[in-house]
């Protein structure tokens, strides 16, 4: 399946992207530098710029359809240009989609048995990849719209009759849930904003929730998980942070992969795109 989505350049504090048929400009803060290819950026149909309110607005030179899909990282999406300025997918999640499918997860048979919680699952690329690998999936989201967004993706996949539970509410009230009802999963995926609201308002700052988070989540596995990843764009959270919070709290041995996500730009440099830090069980 060959991908529809592509970084050309990055700088200026924004970002040249191709998606599907259309080539879109976004705002990126962190691409504090200028850009490599100037000439590039002559050619756009949809450019998102950000107000001084916090919010921002997209322009178009081309008529791009309300919604449309197309395929990255053996999956396929379906896309929107949102009011945020979002599209519907983190490309830069594709090493960790990757590693989901790959073999040292796939344990014939017994992946079946795996439960995965997959929080602040968004559109639900790393959900479509787990039930590519054949596992269970549990997806939350507080958003109504986006749980309603992966479903439409794991119908888009043909995904929609394997198992997996859709669940709209606040991480936290969630977990507290699943702990009283003795639910025990194997693997664990989240992607934490550094600011969010639950499905009733409640506030999760990641300074503040992320370590009593992962307390909880080593409750629903015995201290022992199969798997995490767990990514950040938050500042100051970097991949060594993030395993260190994991590595302190697990009881069971194995192997972290924790690195910069980054995304390759078309003229062969690297788009800086966040933290993660991938742990896996030493008998996997
Ligand atoms: C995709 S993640 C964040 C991705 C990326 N790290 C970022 O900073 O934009 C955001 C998702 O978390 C969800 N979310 C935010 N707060 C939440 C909460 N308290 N409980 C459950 N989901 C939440 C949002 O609805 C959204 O789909």
């Amino acid at each position: 399946m060959k991908d529809e989505y592509g970084l050309y350049d990055s700088g200026n504090k924004l970002k040249l992207e191709q998606l599907g048929e259309y080539r879109l400009i976004r705002s990126s803060p962190l691409s504090d530098y200028p850009v490599s290819k100037p000439k590039l950026w002559e050619d756009w149909d949809a450019k998102y710029t950000k107000n001084d309110r916090g919010s921002g607005e997209w322009s178009y030179r081309k008529k791009i359809p309300a919604s449309f899909s197309i395929k990255y990282a053996g999956i396929h999406f379906l896309c929107k240009l949102t009011p945020f300025g979002h599209i519907g997918l983190f490309p830069e999640q594709k090493f960790n989609w990757d590693r989901i499918r790959d073999a040292k997860l796939s344990i014939p048979g017994s992946k079946a048995e795996w439960e995965v919680l997959n929080l602040f699952a968004y559109s639900g690329g790393s959900t479509m990849a787990c039930l590519q690998a054949g596992m269970k999936v549990c997806h939350l989201d507080a958003s109504k719209g986006m749980v309603e967004w992966a479903r439409e993706n794991a119908k888009l996949n043909q995904l929609d009759k394997k198992p997996v539970r859709w669940i709209v509410e606040d991480v936290t009230k969630f977990l507290k849930r699943e702990i009283n009802r003795g639910k025990k999963y194997n693997g664990f995926i989240l992607d934490p904003p550094s600011f969010g609201r639950g499905s009733k308002g409640e506030v999760f700052k990641i300074e503040e929730d992320l370590g009593s988070l992962l307390d909880l989540l080593m409750i629903l596995c015995d201290y022992k998980p199969k798997f995490i990843i767990l990514t950040c764009h938050s500042q100051g959270y970097s991949s060594l942070s993030l395993e260190k919070m994991i590595a302190t709290r697990i009881k069971n041995e194995g192997v972290f992969e924790s690195s910069e996500l980054w995304l390759d730009e078309s003229h062969g440099g690297k788009y800086p795109a966040g933290s993660c830090c991938f742990f896996t069980d030493k008998n996997l």
